[in-house]
C-alpha cells in the first residue's frame, strides 16, 4: 500500500471509530436562581463557605430586585454560583463558588463572566467585592478581570480576624469593557470545549447576542 493509501485508510477508519464513539459533549447551563434550587445551593454554601447565608437569606436574596444570582449547572448538578447586589450604580460581588470537585476547569471565569455581563446590561459603572487577604485562588481569578486593589478592612472576618482586600473593577459602561468581556468569553470557551464542556443556549440568560459571545 503506498504511503497516500495508507494515510487515507487511517482517515477513513478514524471517522468510522468516531462516527461510531463520537466524542462526548457535556452541556452546561447558567441559569438564574429561583426558589426551587435553592436546597442545592444551601448544599454548596455549606462546603464552600461553612453557611455564610441561611435559607431565608437566600430566599429573600431571590425575591430581591436588587439582587442577581446565578448559577451554572450541569444536569441536575449545581457546579457553582455567584451574586451581585446593584446598590445605585455599583455591583457588589457578594458570592462566588464553584463546588470542589469542579474548580480548575475555567467555571469561575464563566460566573464571574456572567456576572459582570449582567451588571453591564443593568447600567451598573463599578463592581466591587471584599475577599480573605489569604484567598489567592479567587484574587487571582479577579485580577483576569481587571480588578485592583481599591483597600483592606482590618479584622473583617469574625471566624479568624483576618484582613479584607476591596477589590475595585470600573469603567463597566465602556466599549473596552465590552471588548473585553467578548475576548474572556471566546477563552473560557475554548478551555472549556478542550474539556468537553459546552454551554446550552448562553444568549437565554445572559442576553449575550447583544455582544456576540455566542459567535466564534
Ligand atoms: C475562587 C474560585 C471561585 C475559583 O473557581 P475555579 O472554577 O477553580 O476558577 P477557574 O478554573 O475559572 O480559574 C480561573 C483562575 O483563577 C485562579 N485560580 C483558580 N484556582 C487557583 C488556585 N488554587 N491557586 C491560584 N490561582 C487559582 C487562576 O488565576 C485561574 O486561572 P488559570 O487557570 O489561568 O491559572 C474557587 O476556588 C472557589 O469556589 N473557592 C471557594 C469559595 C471562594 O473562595 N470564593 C471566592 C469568594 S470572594
Amino acid at each position: 500500500m503506498s504511503d497516500q493509501n495508507f494515510l487515507i485508510s487511517i482517515a477513513l477508519r478514524y471517522n468510522q471509530i468516531r462516527s461510531v464513539h463520537p466524542i462526548p459533549v457535556n452541556s452546561i447551563t447558567l441559569q438564574t436562581i429561583d426558589h426551587p434550587l435553592l436546597p442545592k445551593v444551601l448544599e454548596l454554601d455549606q462546603i464552600c463557605f461553612n453557611g455564610l447565608w441561611t435559607i431565608e437569606g437566600y430566599q429573600r436574596e431571590v425575591d430581591s430586585p436588587n439582587s442577581e444570582l446565578i448559577a451554572l449547572l450541569s444536569g441536575d448538578h449545581l457546579i457553582g454560583y455567584g451574586c451581585f447586589w446593584a446598590i445605585v450604580d455599583e455591583a457588589h460581588i457578594t458570592i462566588l463558588a464553584i463546588h470542589p470537585d469542579d474548580q480548575h476547569q475555567g467555571f469561575g471565569q464563566l460566573i464571574l463572566l456572567a456576572l459582570l455581563d449582567r451588571a453591564r446590561q443593568r447600567q451598573m459603572k463599578h463592581a466591587t467585592l471584599e475577599v480573605r487577604i489569604s484567598n489567592e485562588a479567587a484574587i487571582s481569578l479577579y485580577e483576569k478581570f481587571q480588578f485592583k486593589v481599591a483597600g483592606q478592612r482590618k479584622n473583617y472576618y469574625t471566624d479568624t480576624g483576618e484582613n479584607a482586600l476591596i477589590l475595585w473593577r470600573g469603567q463597566l459602561q465602556t466599549a473596552e469593557f465590552e471588548d473585553s468581556l467578548k475576548e474572556k468569553w471566546q477563552q473560557i470557551r475554548d478551555q472549556l470545549h478542550q474539556q468537553q464542556w459546552t454551554l446550552s443556549d448562553p444568549e437565554a440568560l445572559l442576553n449575550l447576542k447583544k455582544i456576540s459571545l455566542t459567535s466564534p
